[in-house]
């Protein structure tokens, strides 16, 4: 089998608007790898795609153009390969906290005993620090336990893929970073291969072993994946003292406040015709290394990557 456990072929999303020529072209051109067990964070500015991407991963949402395949095969529909945190927790409201995780263990696991559904989904809720209110239905927890729950759920199904979207959004800074600890330990143990999406510079540092920029929205683009190599286990009290730590993250910003809207919309679309005949002319997003390359890539080397 390949090592990439995630393959993302010349994605598109076009919304139909209201009247021809009213088209909403989201994105276009996304062609990523993911390899197995990486961890890869996206950034970009609200609205330029980033849930529809991972919307099209998890078989959600259909692209438009191009396709998906997880783990060799061609993605179609959601798949028991791959479990989800949304961006606003997607929790069964008529069921309680410890219900809607064991819910999914037991779609999961339909042989297990319900002692065992029970503990599996109870040792999961524990890592995402929910011991208390597990008898509470959704609108009885506050917005960051609801969360919570949606995390354990994700993280119960012990899939080979991860996909969250801005996960600890709703969460406050003490709990964001107990439960960032938990992920990483849980990520380092099982190797999961995980796709996250956040707005969170320094989270994305901690975490990724890449962090995919887009470009801003209409017609955005994954421009650059920023490799982060300082070594692991990584610790958030430490990391910022790692040589290089603000290079990398003036480097994120730098494209945030900047380029991503220089660069939005820059790039020829390249027509499908021409990727299908040569699939090696695929534009994957250029690996960057703010630490170890001597000068930041300049906007012409990035054109031409
Ligand atoms: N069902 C839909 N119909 C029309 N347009 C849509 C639909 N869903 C999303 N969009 C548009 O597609 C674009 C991308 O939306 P998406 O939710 O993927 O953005 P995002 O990068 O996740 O933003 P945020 O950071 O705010 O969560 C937005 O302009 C949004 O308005
Ligand atoms: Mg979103």
């Amino acid at each position: 089998m390949s090592d990439y456990v995630v393959k993302a072929d010349l994605l598109g999303k076009t919304f139909p608007g209201a009247k021809r020529g009213d088209d909403l072209v989201v994105f276009e051109n996304v062609n990523f790898r993911l390899r197995e067990g990486e961890f890869v964070t996206c950034i970009g500015h609200s609205g330029c795609g980033k849930s529809t991407i991972l919307n099209i991963l998890a078989g959600l949402d259909k692209p438009s153009s191009g396709c998906v395949f997880v783990g060799g095969k061609l993605v179609d529909g959601p798949g028991l390969d791959r479990a989800v945190v949304f961006q606003n927790h997607s929790l069964l409201p008529w069921l309680s906290a410890e219900k809607n995780v064991s819910f999914a263990v037991r779609a999961k696991w339909p042989e297990w005993r319900d002692e065992r559904v029970r503990a599996h989904a109870n040792k999961y809720l524990e890592l995402a620090t929910l011991t208390t209110g597990l008898d509470r239905k959704p609108h009885q927890l506050s917005g960051g336990m609801r969360q919570r729950v949606g995390i354990a759920r994700a993280f119960a199904l012990e899939t080979e893929v991860l996909l969250m979207d801005e996960p600890f959004g709703a969460l406050d800074a003490l709990t964001r970073g107990s439960i960032q600890d938990e992920l990483i330990k849980t990520w380092s143990e099982t190797k999961k291969t995980v796709f996250m999406i956040t707005h969170d510079v320094d989270e994305a540092i901690l975490l990724s072993d890449r962090i995919f920029l887009m470009t801003n929205g209409p017609q955005a683009r994954i421009a650059e994946a920023v490799v982060v190599d300082i070594p692991r286990p990584r610790e958030r009290g430490q990391i910022i003292h790692y040589p290089g730590y603000y290079d990398l993250r003036n480097h994120i910003i730098e494209f945030l406040v900047q380029r991503s809207q220089e660069l939005s919309g820059s790039v020829r679309p390249v027509p499908l015709s021409e990727y299908r005949t040569v699939e090696n002319n695929l534009v994957y997003p250029p690996d960057v290394n703010p630490i170890r390359d001597a000068a930041a890539p300049s906007p012409s080397r990035l054109k031409s990557a």
